[in-house]
């Protein structure tokens, strides 16, 4: 079987969208767009992730169009790659039923995310937040995606979807029905860290709003949060090794590279021995440069609630095609009549 390029990520709605999920995802949505332009690259927004955890209906709501407005306002073209919501394609829901059946209790226990998330809560944890992986394999299989641009964060669960693959086609399909997909990383950027503590990622989900850059703060809120983001107390560094267990200040230099398409090397060498707080300032400049335009551009999306809802009804439209006929000869495969 010739495997098709395919490619396709989800981001979750679950509040404000970030510079990690930026830098780390959604900025690789646009080139792969224009490599893959004949093929459609499929941009998802994952809602039915969002239900691992208890979400509010009109929040969820206003979430799926806000995530579907930031990938539009980063650069992705409705007309070239499909844009659409989870639970607008029937096939991921019943993709994932057929590969929980595939996949290993010992497998899922491995997923440092879960542990994370469930924390000491395990028990009380939804069982749809333990098998969560299993969806995202089932997302990406029921496409025969083979290119998934993410963050780091997101390796094991790739890693997981190639495993079902691989056993699936051994057990069910004996033959390479599903091909293997492979995480696309940016070259920089693919671990995003806090603002307020340089070993842990930036994250949606974390209590201090000074943790991380959002997508809609204004530029009076992103000066602030790198004038209050932690530095250290040693020299600046003079080259890249000296950045080696400096977490917090590695993550402003990685930032800067990542925005201005530089080396860190580079970075390091512009900053010589100025002083934080023009390190501090330079990357708040930039990152008003970037954010300022995206945010404008949301903000007018959003305006029109229309507009976005029949892209994405568009979008469901045109991947529910593809996967269609994936589903059914994986039903096929089973012996679902
Ligand atoms: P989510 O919604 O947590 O994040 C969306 C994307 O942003 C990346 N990301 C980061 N990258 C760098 N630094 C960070 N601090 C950072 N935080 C988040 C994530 O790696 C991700 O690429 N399980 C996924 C969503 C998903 C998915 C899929 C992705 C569901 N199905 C199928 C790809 C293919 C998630 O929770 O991402």
């Amino acid at each position: 079987m010739t495997i098709q390029k395919r490619v396709l990520s989800g981001v979750q709605p679950t509040g404000a969208l970030h510079l990690g999920n930026y830098l780390g995802s959604i900025k690789n949505f646009i080139p792969l767009q224009n490599q893959y332009a004949d093929l459609s690259a499929l941009y998802c927004v994952v809602d039915q992730h969002a239900i691992t955890v208890m979400q509010n209906p009109d929040d969820l709501r206003k979430n799926v169009r806000i995530v579907a407005a930031a990938f539009i306002a980063a650069g992705v073209n409705p007309k070239k790659s499909i844009i659409f919501h989870q639970s607008g394609v029937p096939a991921h829901a019943q993709m994932a039923w057929v590969l929980n059946c595939t996949a290993r209790m010992g497998w899922l226990n491995r997923m440092t995310q879960f542990k994370e998330k469930a924390g000491k809560n395990k028990e009380n944890a939804s069982v749809g937040l333990f098998t969560y992986p299993i969806l995202m394999a089932a997302d990406i299989l029921c496409y025969h995606a083979t290119h998934i641009p993410v963050g780091a964060d997101q390796k094991q669960h790739i890693e997981l979807a190639r495993d079902i693959a691989v056993r699936f086609n051994l057990e069910h399909a004996k033959s390479d029905f599903f091909p293997l997909p492979e995480p696309v990383f940016m070259e920089s950027a693919t671990r995003v860290m806090s603002l307020r503590d340089g070993t842990k990622k930036m994250s949606k989900s974390d209590e201090s709003d000074y943790s991380r850059i959002n997508l809609t703060d204004d530029d009076d809120v992103i000066a602030v949060k790198f004038r209050k983001a932690k530095t250290d107390i040693l020299d600046m560094p003079q080259t890249v090794t000296d950045l080696d267990n400096r977490p917090d200040v590695k993550n402003l230099y990685v930032l800067y590279a990542a925005m201005t398409n530089q080396s860190l090397d580079d970075v390091v060498i512009h900053f010589g021995v100025k002083n934080f707080s023009a390190l501090k300032s330079e990357l708040a400049d930039i990152t008003i440069a970037l954010v300022a335009p995206m945010r404008t551009e949301m903000a007018k999306i959003l305006s029109d609630t229309d507009y976005i809802d029949n892209i994405l009804r568009d979008g469901a439209g045109r991947a529910d095609e593809i996967a269609r006929p994936i589903m059914g000869k994986t039903y096929d495969i089973m012996g679902f009549l």
